[in-house]
């Protein structure tokens, strides 16, 4: 793919000299950088295609995007560019990054047109992402201490406990993570430890941090403020609504869990950063994670669409109301789709929540709906899975086919999906208590 973008960049490139060399270069005809296209890759591209973020090259100026535009005419038309993996038949999304067919178009044609660049006049003003927090500078941004660099063979489940350095409760409605190595962090969890209990276990080898294979290495307690949320390659932070809010009590620890997983690069020193937005009002509701959950399955070797379900109803006595707010799936590399949805005990009303039809481990996300689901009591919601443990799948990790189960390495699988709910009955403004014992817990 590069070779073919940098080969063509050649032939445009002499294409155009020559044609300069002959006449003074004609207004283009079509689309410009200037004019449209400046302004599709703003929307819809730069949040990645800047320097120091995950896409590979950036896309700000011309000269930083003519040498790739029959690259960019391909990842495009064939939707593979901008990464947006839910099927658009079901769930419908906040911001989802899906490009518009008129603006697949305009970006093949001015492809096609050999990359005009126009008249630079008709340049938007640039978007700046100085700073590096795709949501503005946090209100609080920790990192471990020390640096920690991870073997570099071999997954590397490492906590970090941190001090939040908050005397009174706080809530909070967006966190974003920083990876400190690209390279190697495959993803991060945030967990809320309100005991203290995880900074004990610090240094127990030695190194920054504490090795914590699974869950956090400590129980959690308090079912109110368990997670913030996480961070894996893909994810973009979002922000929740007025009103709704994770839960931050007052001197809390914040546990950073990242999981290291080195791609045959030396890894570097690594100090994964989390940045935390605090609610501008007080909320109503907290933000609660239900985890839809198969953890006993067995995906024999060698089979490529072996089916794994998972299902859980909502309480009806006492009724328990929901409104569904984020759906975050989550597999390994076996994984090749997942989907879920909603229906009253009677099988009527099903909804569809979400559908991956082309799971990839390294676009997950976690998907806020447009509008809450409201899922009321005696909703059983079910998910549907199927996992490809053939030779076939090129991302298998177990050369040749091996029995998978449930586990935490990159090479055992997983089958979840985190969904993001508020209970209807709650009102903290006056102190009315909600029943949280029936959410189902991740096995630690
Ligand atoms: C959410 C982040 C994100 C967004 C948004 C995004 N990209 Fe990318 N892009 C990436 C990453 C990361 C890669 C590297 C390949 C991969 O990991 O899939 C990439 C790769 C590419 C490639 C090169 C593919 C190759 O194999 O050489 C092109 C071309 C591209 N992006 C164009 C675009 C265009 C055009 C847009 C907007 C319409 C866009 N991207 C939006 C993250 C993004």
């Amino acid at each position: 793919m590069r070779r073919i973008a940098f080969v063509s960049a050649l032939v445009l490139a002499f294409v155009s000299a020559r044609q300069r060399a002959i006449h003074p270069a004609p207004p283009p005809v079509g689309p410009t950088f200037s004019k449209e296209v400046s302004r599709i890759f703003q929307a819809n591209c730069q949040t990645c295609h800047h320097p120091g973020d995950i896409g590979p090259f950036s896309l700000m100026t011309y000269a930083d995007a003519y040498p790739h535009a029959s690259d960019i005419k391909y990842m495009t038309q064939t939707h593979q560019m901008p990464p947006w993996k839910p099927a658009q038949s079901c769930g419908i999304f906040d911001s989802p990054r899906i490009l518009s067919q008129p603006d697949i178009d305009t970006l093949a044609k001015w492809a096609g047109n050999g990359a005009p660049e126009g008249n630079r006049a008709d340049l938007p003003p640039a978007l700046d992402f100085t700073g590096g927090w795709a949501l503005g500078q946090p209100d609080l941004v920790l990192s471990n201490s020390q640096p920690y660099t991870p073997p570099a063979l071999g997954d590397m489940y490492r906590c970090y406990s941190m001090p939040a350095n908050t005397t009174d409760q706080k809530y909070v409605s967006a966190i974003d993570i920083k990876p400190g190595d690209r390279q190697t962090v495959h993803h991060v969890i945030a967990f809320i430890d309100t005991t203290g209990a995880s900074d004990r276990l610090v240094g127990s080898d030695g190194g920054a941090g504490y090795p914590c294979f699974g869950g956090p290495g400590f129980t959690i307690t308090n079912l109110d403020a368990t997670t913030l949320g996480g961070w894996a390659p893909g994810y973009r932070p979002v922000m929740l609504p007025d009103g709704i809010a994770f839960s931050l009590p007052a001197n809390s620890r914040i546990v950073l869990q990242v999981h290291y997983h080195p791609h045959g690069t030396v890894p570097l020193p690594d100090q994964t950063q989390i940045g935390i937005y605090y609610a501008k009002k007080a909320p109503t509701k907290l933000m609660r994670v239900l985890p839809l959950i198969n953890d006993t399955f067995m995906i024999p070797p060698n089979d490529p669409n072996y089916r794994v379900t998972a299902d859980f109803t909502l309480p009806s006595f006492p009724p328990i109301n929901t409104h569904v707010w984020l759906i975050a799936p989550h597999m390994h590399l076996l994984g090749r789709q997942m989907h879920v949805t909603a229906a009253s005990v009677t099988g009527q009303n099903q909804q569809c929540l979400i559908a991956i039809d082309d799971w990839d481990f390294n676009w997950q996300g976690m998907y806020r709906f447009k509008d809450p689901i409201a899922v009321p009591a005696g909703t059983k919601l079910s998910l549907e899975a199927f996992y490809d443990n053939s030779t076939g799948n090129w991302r298998n990790p177990n050369d040749p086919p091996k029995p998978v189960s449930w586990g935490e390495a990159t090479t055992d699988e997983m089958c979840i999906a985190f969904l993001g709910f508020t209970i209807d009955s709650e009102n903290l403004a006056t102190g009315q208590v909600v029943d949280t014992s029936w959410i189902p817990r991740v096995p630690q």
